[in-house]
């Protein structure tokens, strides 16, 4: 799955490896420095940033204003499985709300939220760049097109009953 584990106090060894392997690390460097810690450790967390920005002069408050600015990046952890829905128009007029209703009720979680199991993050997001398959969804980068709720429920319920693992931890169905 595209998630990786989230840490929780700061293993620094993967970025001093990363800035090690990019160095000199400039200004420009700066979206490719965050996209690749973040592929290490699944966001960005605070102490990395701060160490990173010590490290290579970058200011933090740069750091931090890009990876806010731009939602491919995360300053919290998140599930390990990543839901996305679309609310843009051409999703929305096709019933895209309920799909995001339905994403919603099945992980107990809304939109920006990671459940308390980390197994599930939902995000809305405004295009997800497949109008003409609206509405669509995307689950861990698999995307589902001309999807219904009911097409939607069944795939995150079958995903958190195998997240479950044995049939005794499984949640019953409402
Ligand atoms: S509006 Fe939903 S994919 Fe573009």
């Amino acid at each position: 799955m595209a998630t990786m584990p989230a840490v929780e106090s700061a293993d620094l060894r993967p970025a001093l490896r990363i800035l090690d392997e990019m160095s000199p690390v400039t200004a420009s460097d700066t979206i490719p420095l965050l996209q690749r810690l973040q592929e290490a450790y699944g966001y960005l967390p605070r102490e990395v940033v701060l160490e990173v920005s010590q490290r290579t002069g970058l200011p933090a408050s740069r750091l931090f204003g890009v990876a806010t600015f731009y939602a491919q990046f995360y300053l919290t952890p998140r599930g390990r499985h990543l839901v996305r829905c679309c609310r843009g128009t051409a999703c929305h007029v096709r019933g895209g709300k309920n799909v995001i209703s339905t994403a919603e009720k099945v992980l107990g979680i809304r939109d920006g939220e990671t459940s308390s199991d980390m197994s599930f993050s939902l995000e809305t997001v405004a295009c997800l760049g497949a109008c003409a398959l609206s509405p669509v969804a995307v689950v861990d980068g698999r995307y589902l097109g001309k999807t219904t709720p009911a097409r939607l429920e069944h795939v995150l319920r079958t995903m958190r009953e195998e997240a479950a693992g044995p049939a005794e931890n499984r949640e019953e169905s409402t």
